[in-house]
């Protein structure tokens, strides 16, 4: 039994997904920690209601960040993490946690990489006006959304679409993706050299 450790700033959909699909019986893997640098993040009621230990770990600013991912691994290594999923955790992680965890870092982006890193990626390919979007599961490196792409599934960007019902779309996206994703990586079936595969829309 593989034991993740979620990371995540804020409403934590992505976390609840891992949740419902990964901490079942007989899952090869389960969510064994939250860990959030948001206090009012609901990522950390998700956590707490699912009876996971669950953690608020501040930081204090730009100069603080080598405290901050220490104080991090310290955690994650109490708790015997094998390895990380970062579920909408706003911040770049350095070499001081990567080197913890080398590979062994995922993260969900809600565009089809390397199109639309960063922020607002929905917004982002609204104003580019692309017919086709999706999400992508990679592995992070000390870029922005920018290290092996493990694997994306496909979203139409409809006629009348908004950021709010594109940004929707994506993340059922993502809440079926992630946890696969995650499932097999936890059964060695997933790694930087491939298999890379992808997924038409929101039915894996
Ligand atoms: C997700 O859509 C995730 O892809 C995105 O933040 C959202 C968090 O939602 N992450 C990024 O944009 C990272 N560059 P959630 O808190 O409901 O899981």
């Amino acid at each position: 039994m593989k034991r993740i450790a979620v990371l995540a700033s804020g409403n934590g959909s992505n976390l609840q997904a891992l949740i419902n699909q990964l901490n079942v019986p007989s899952s090869p893997a389960e969510i064994s920690l939250v860990v959030s640098n948001v206090a009012s993040a609901h990522a950390l009621t998700r956590g707490r209601e699912a009876g996971i230990p669950t953690f608020f770990v501040p930081h204090e600013g730009k100069e603080d960040r080598q405290n901050h991912e220490k104080l991090l691994v310290q955690l994650l290594q109490e708790y015997e993490t094998d390895f990380v999923c970062l579920a909408g955790f706003m911040r770049l992680l350095t070499h001081r946690f990567l080197s913890a965890y080398p590979q062994r870092v995922l993260n969900t982006h809600p565009s089809l990489l390397p199109s639309f890193p960063g922020k607002h990626a929905p917004e982002q390919a609204l104003k580019a006006g692309v017919k086709m979007t999706g999400c992508t599961i990679h592995l992070v490196d000390e870029g922005i959304d920018t290290g092996p792409i493990l694997a994306q599934a496909a979203v139409p960007v409809l006629e009348n679409d908004n950021v709010s019902s594109l940004t929707s779309r994506i993340q059922s996206a993502e809440h079926q993706l992630y946890p696969h994703v995650a499932r097999l990586f936890a059964q060695g079936h997933v790694h930087n050299k491939g298999p890379l595969f992808f997924l038409n829309g929101c039915s894996p």
